[in-house]
């Protein structure tokens, strides 16, 4: 089977990260993960892909005089691993206008909330805050505006009476896993497209 070449990007801890290596090491996941991308040097994502034989790159921010600088060698960055998709595995920094434009289509991220509930940070407390019944996370294509690109998949979790954030937190990670991968292996198998700036499955507009 042929194998699309991905980089993934994280700032900390990686379990998304870790889905995707176990995934595309099983062989259900038809990736090769060329490299992984920090800004922060002491991401313990980084530990892992290195556990993994992966080839890890990290650029921190400290240096550059603006974010667009920082995007323009970021984007250089990655396009020397000539990847065909980037995946925002916790990648916590905000991206410029003309880095997202010119990812557009290949560029995934997860978000841990029911978008377009709970944009930006936090969404665990504020969803807790809000009174929400229910949680969770969405993976989607990344478009300029922060968290508002093409929906591609959800999943849902129960909000329980007396949640902390982190015991909430951990009931959507588990998720996260499990739609983060389903999302790449569709585009890996070329039936996730973004069209005229919809999410497309197999040619249907993905409805959420
Ligand atoms: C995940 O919950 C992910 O959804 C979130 O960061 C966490 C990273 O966990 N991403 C964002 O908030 C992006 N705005 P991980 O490092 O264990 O995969």
């Amino acid at each position: 089977m042929v194998k699309m070449p991905i980089v993934v990007l994280i700032s900390g801890g990686g379990t998304n990260l870790q889905a995707i290596i176990d995934a595309a090491a099983s062989g259900e996941l038809p990736v090769t993960i060329e490299a992984v991308v920090s800004d922060k040097p002491n991401a313990y994502g980084l530990e892992r892909a290195q556990k993994a034989g992966i080839k890890t790159l990290t650029l921190e921010y400290k240096g550059f005089e603006s974010r667009e600088a920082y995007d323009v060698a970021l984007q250089q960055l990655i396009e020397a691993q000539s990847p065909q998709l980037v995946v925002l595995a916790g990648f916590m920094r905000i991206l410029s206008a003309p880095f997202v434009e010119h990812f557009l289509g290949r560029m995934i991220n997860i978000h841990p909330s029911l978008l377009p509930k709970h944009r930006g940070l936090n969404t665990h407390q504020r969803a807790i805050d809000a009174g929400d019944g229910e949680a969770g996370c969405t993976v989607h294509f990344v478009v300029p505006e922060i968290d508002a690109g093409p929906m591609i998949i959800q999943a849902r979790v129960p909000i329980h009476d007396g949640d902390s954030s982190d015991e909430l937190a951990a009931r959507v990670l588990k998720q996260e896993h499990q739609i983060f991968t389903r999302a790449i292996d569709w585009f890996a198998n070329s039936r996730l497209r973004l069209v005229d700036g919809d999410a497309q499955l197999d040619g249907k507009n993905i409805e959420i």
